[in-house]
């Protein structure tokens, strides 16, 4: 079943535009954001500054153009499923691969409806496989990409670190070199200038010349190069699972607990998990 789009309590869409066009490129309406980020960034947000308030201290979470999206949303849920706090940064250019892959237009101003329909789908394109709870969404914060004043973008801003899933060349590129072209961008130079953990799930094949160095400069600067390439001895027999296991890996990577796959015990165990339990054939 196709989950709803309902305004939960934590929705502040009540102060945005109803009247947006279900449409990808809605948001070359407002580059920064701002007004996006004012009405639904900022009203629902723990407290951080107050004297004895508990600090929020979530995990970046970037989306840039690159496909797999679906590793995104895997690691997204796993965030959340853990207890974690997310400040989530989607390119421009990831909201074509997002709508290619799942059929979803994400739209600044329609975040949170968005988001859930998207984390309830499986890596098959399935609606409603995985419910999101309106407790995990609160604890989801939505920058625009144009925003470059949104928070994360000062180190001075709490967080434990950034995962960009998955990467593009492009980004991998502009994070190589510094450019910081969007909020994303920003972000991860930001992270790595504070020594924080950023994990960069590059997806590309072949790679280039050019890919290869920046890959290199970005582990030389600290950050985890973690190719989006699924491994097989985990018992994979679905496309989620093969999915799952590169989450999880991102997951390990910023040391999230999780369950996402199963792990390597050191036995062969000749086949996969369809294979295992099929009967003997006659
Ligand atoms: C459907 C689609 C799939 C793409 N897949 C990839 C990919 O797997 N890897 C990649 O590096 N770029 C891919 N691109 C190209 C990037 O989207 C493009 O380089 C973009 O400028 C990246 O911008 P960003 O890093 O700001 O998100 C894809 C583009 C489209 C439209």
């Amino acid at each position: 079943m196709e989950p709803p789009h309902n305004n939960t309590s934590h929705d502040t869409s009540r102060h945005v535009r109803q009247d947006a066009p279900h449409d990808a490129s809605q948001d070359a309406r407002d580059d920064t954001g701002r007004d996006d980020r004012r009405e639904t960034g900022l009203d629902d947000r723990p407290d951080t500054g107050r004297p004895g308030a508990e600090r929020r201290r979530p995990w970046v979470v970037g989306i840039s153009g690159a496909s797999g999206t679906p590793y995104a949303a895997s690691v997204l849920r796993g965030l959340l499923a853990a207890g974690e706090a997310v400040d989530l940064v989607v390119s421009r250019a990831s909201r074509l691969t997002l709508l290619d892959e799942t059929g979803i237009a994400f739209r600044d101003a329609h975040w949170r409806a968005d988001l859930r329909e998207w984390l309830a789908r499986g890596a098959d394109g399935k609606p409603g496989t995985f419910p999101v709870t309106d407790a995990e969404l609160a604890r989801v914060r939505y920058w625009a990409a144009g925003d470059l004043a949104a928070g994360p973008s000062s180190g001075s801003y709490p967080v434990k670190g950034m995962l960009i899933v998955p990467a593009s060349t492009a980004c991998v590129a502009g994070v190589a070199l510094g450019l910081s072209k969007d909020l994303l961008q920003r972000v991860a130079s930001v992270t790595l200038k504070e020594r924080r953990r950023l994990v960069v799930a590059v997806r590309e094949t072949p790679l280039n010349g050019p890919t290869l160095k920046h890959l290199v400069t970005l582990d030389e600067a600290g950050a985890i190069v973690l190719p989006a390439s699924p491994a097989f001895y985990a018992g994979a027999t679905h496309i989620q699972d093969l999915v799952d296991f590169v989450a999880g890996r991102v997951l390990d990577a910023a040391e999230v607990p999780h369950g996402l796959y199963r792990r390597w015990e050191g036995e062969l165990r000749g086949g996969s998990k369809d294979q295992e339990e099929a009967p003997d054939a006659p």
